[in-house]
Order: structure tokens, then C-alpha cells, then sequence
């Protein structure tokens, strides 16, 4: 190269190569680091909400069950959201005055619902149901983590498909008995008894490990 470009040129032609080089370093360094960022699968992340709901204040604090508030969760595919009446059920006679619950208030007043954020929404073309899970015994914590220590709530796991692929090829040993699914601390098990439920649970379920991981139960 030396001779054909004026030495300025092959300055510029080195600082080129040299600065496509580091960002080509860049890319296939980071790049995956980046995607598994919370940036990207949004792990940790707080929404803004109409009202700064608190699940840490109402669910350990108060020890409300999920379903009290999540009243579809075991019969439909969606959880479903509280209506203005579930927190008034309580709010009507305590904390009436909050300025903290004033949309609560106008909700009421106008019959205009709460418009809650969404934290852990799945792009359209993947298909979710929870019924089909709670009435398998997975629980809560698996997919949406210690709820109950949340003041707001974040996303505890990328919903990557491969967090739900790890399960879906080895399903047994993650599901508990079905009257637990809301329960927040890990179940008082020891290893045996773990496996031994495991076993049972896969064989009256008929559990399919093959037939979880095809495209076409979760891509439909
Ligand atoms: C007193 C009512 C109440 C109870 C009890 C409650 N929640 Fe919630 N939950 C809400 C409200 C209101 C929201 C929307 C605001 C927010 O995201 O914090 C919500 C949001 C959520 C979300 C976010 C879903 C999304 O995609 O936006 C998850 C997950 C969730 N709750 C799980 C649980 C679990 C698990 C329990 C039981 C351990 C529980 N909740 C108990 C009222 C409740
Ligand atoms: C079973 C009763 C109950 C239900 C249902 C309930 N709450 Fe509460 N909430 C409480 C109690 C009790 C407190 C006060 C707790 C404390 O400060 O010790 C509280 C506190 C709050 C606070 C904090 C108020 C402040 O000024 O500090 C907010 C915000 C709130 N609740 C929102 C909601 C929303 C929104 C809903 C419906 C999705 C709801 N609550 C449903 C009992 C309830
Ligand atoms: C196997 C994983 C898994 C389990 C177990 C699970 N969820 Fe979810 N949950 C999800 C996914 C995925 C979404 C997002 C669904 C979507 O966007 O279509 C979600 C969404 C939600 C939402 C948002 C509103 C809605 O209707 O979708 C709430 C609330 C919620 N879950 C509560 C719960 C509660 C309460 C439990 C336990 C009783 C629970 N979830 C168990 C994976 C799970
Ligand atoms: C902790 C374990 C676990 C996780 C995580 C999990 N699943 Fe599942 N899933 C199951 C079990 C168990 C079944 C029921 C299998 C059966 O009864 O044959 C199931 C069934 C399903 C079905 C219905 C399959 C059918 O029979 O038609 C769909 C759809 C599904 N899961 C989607 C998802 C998606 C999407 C995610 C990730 C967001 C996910 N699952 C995460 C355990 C899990
Ligand atoms: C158990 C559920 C499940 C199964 C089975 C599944 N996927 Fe997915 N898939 C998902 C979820 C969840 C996402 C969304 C990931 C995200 O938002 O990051 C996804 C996303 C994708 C995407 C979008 C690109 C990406 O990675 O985000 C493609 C393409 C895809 N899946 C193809 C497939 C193919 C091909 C198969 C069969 C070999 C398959 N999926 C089986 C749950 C599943």
C-alpha cells in the first residue's frame, strides 16, 4: 500500500480499517451482552402506573392471595387485572383521603377503569395461556419471582423463548401441588420427596417433553 496513496490517505485508510475492526470486535463481543441486558429482555424494570401499587404492602404486608386481584388466573389464559371495585373493597374504608389513590377515587366516580401497564407482555405471535399452568402446578414464582417483595413491580425473567424452552423439555421437577401455586417461599421439600412428586406429577399428566418443545404449541 505504501506507495500508491499519499501518506495522509494511508493514515485515513489504517484509521478506517482500524475503527471497522474494533466496532466488528464491538458487535460480536457485545452484541450478546446487549441482548441479554435488561435493557432488551427489560428484567428489572419498573412501569409507570396510574397509582403506585405496591404488591410488597398488599401481598406479604396483608397476605391478600394473588387470585383475590388475578381472579382469572386458574380458569382462563389471562390473570385479568383488579376492577376499581376490588381496591375499594377495601379503600372505601381505609386510607379514603390518600392522595396516592385519587385516580382510584375518579374511577370510581366516572366508572372509567384503571389502565394498568403492562410489565411482562409477550409479543403477538407467541401464544400463553395460564390456566393450562397453574392447573399443572407451576407456580407463580416461576415465571413472575417473588412478587410479594416487589413495592413495584418489575419483570423478574427475560420471557425469552428459551426461558420458556428450559422448562417445557424438563417440566416435571418444576411443578408442585396445585392448591400451592400462589405460594411465595419455596415449598418445605426435601430432595426425595422433590423427585418422588416429580415422578408422580409426570406420569398423571402424561407429561411430553418432545411434544412441548414443538414450534407449533407456543407459535400457533
Ligand atoms: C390487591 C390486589 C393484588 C394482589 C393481591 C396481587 N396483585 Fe398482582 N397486580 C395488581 C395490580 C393493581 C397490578 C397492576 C399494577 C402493577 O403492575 O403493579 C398487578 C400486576 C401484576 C403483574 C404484572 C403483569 C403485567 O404483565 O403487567 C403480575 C405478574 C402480578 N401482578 C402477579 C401477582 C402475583 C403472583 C400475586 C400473588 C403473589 C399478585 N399479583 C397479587 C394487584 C394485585
Ligand atoms: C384487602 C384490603 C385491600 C385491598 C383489596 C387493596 N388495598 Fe391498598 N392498602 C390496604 C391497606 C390496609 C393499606 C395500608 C397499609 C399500610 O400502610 O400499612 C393499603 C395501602 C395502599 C396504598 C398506599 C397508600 C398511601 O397513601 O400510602 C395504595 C397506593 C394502595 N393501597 C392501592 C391499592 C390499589 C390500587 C388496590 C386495588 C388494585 C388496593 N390498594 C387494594 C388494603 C387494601
Ligand atoms: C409459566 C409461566 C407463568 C406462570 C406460572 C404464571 N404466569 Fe402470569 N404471565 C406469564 C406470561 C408469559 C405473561 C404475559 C402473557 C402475555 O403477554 O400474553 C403473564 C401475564 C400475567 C399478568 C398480566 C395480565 C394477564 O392477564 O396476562 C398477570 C396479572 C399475571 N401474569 C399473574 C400471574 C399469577 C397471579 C400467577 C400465579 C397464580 C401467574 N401469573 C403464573 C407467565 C406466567
Ligand atoms: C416452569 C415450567 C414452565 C414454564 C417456565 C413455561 N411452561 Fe408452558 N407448560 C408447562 C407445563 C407443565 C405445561 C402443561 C403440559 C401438559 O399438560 O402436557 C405447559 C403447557 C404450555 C402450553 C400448552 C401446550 C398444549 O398442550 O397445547 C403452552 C402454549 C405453553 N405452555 C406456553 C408457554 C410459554 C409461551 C412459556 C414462556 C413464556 C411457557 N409456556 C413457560 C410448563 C412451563
Ligand atoms: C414454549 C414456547 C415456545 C416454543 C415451543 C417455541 N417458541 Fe419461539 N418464541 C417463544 C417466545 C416466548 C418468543 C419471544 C421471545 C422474545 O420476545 O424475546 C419466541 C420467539 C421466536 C422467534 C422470534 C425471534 C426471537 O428469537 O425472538 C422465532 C423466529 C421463533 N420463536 C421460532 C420458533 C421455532 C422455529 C420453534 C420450534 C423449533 C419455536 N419458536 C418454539 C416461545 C416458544
Amino acid at each position: 500500500m505504501a506507495q500508491i496513496f499519499k501518506p495522509s490517505a494511508d493514515t485515513f485508510a489504517r484509521l478506517v480499517l482500524a475503527g471497522s475492526l474494533l466496532l466488528l470486535i464491538g458487535v460480536v463481543l457485545l452484541g450478546p451482552v446487549a441482548a441479554r441486558s435488561g435493557y432488551q429482555s427489560k428484567v428489572g424494570w419498573v412501569v409507570d402506573q396510574p397509582v403506585p401499587f405496591s404488591h410488597k404492602h398488599h401481598v406479604a404486608g396483608l397476605g391478600i392471595d394473588c387470585r383475590f386481584c388475578h381472579a382469572t388466573v386458574e380458569s382462563s389464559a389471562h390473570a385479568g387485572f383488579p376492577s376499581t371495585h376490588v381496591c375499594m373493597t377495601c379503600h372505601s374504608q381505609i386510607w379514603t383521603g390518600s392522595p396516592m389513590l385519587a385516580p382510584v377515587r375518579q374511577s370510581l366516580a366516572s366508572g372509567k377503569p384503571l389502565i394498568w401497564n403492562r410489565v411482562s407482555k409477550l409479543p403477538d405471535f407467541v401464544f400463553f395461556n395460564h390456566k393450562i399452568h397453574i392447573n399443572r402446578g407451576v407456580a407463580c414464582t416461576r415465571c413472575h419471582g417473588r412478587v410479594d417483595q416487589m413495592p413495584l413491580l418489575t419483570r423478574a425473567h427475560p420471557f425469552e423463548m428459551r426461558f420458556c424452552l428450559d422448562c417445557h423439555r424438563d417440566p416435571a421437577g418444576r411443578l408442585g401441588p396445585t392448591d400451592q401455586v400462589t405460594r411465595m417461599s419455596s415449598l418445605p421439600w426435601d430432595e426425595a420427596t422433590h423427585r418422588r412428586f416429580a415422578l408422580a406429577a409426570a406420569r398423571r399428566y402424561h407429561l411430553d417433553p418432545a411434544r412441548l418443545d414443538k414450534c407449533d404449541i407456543c407459535h400457533r
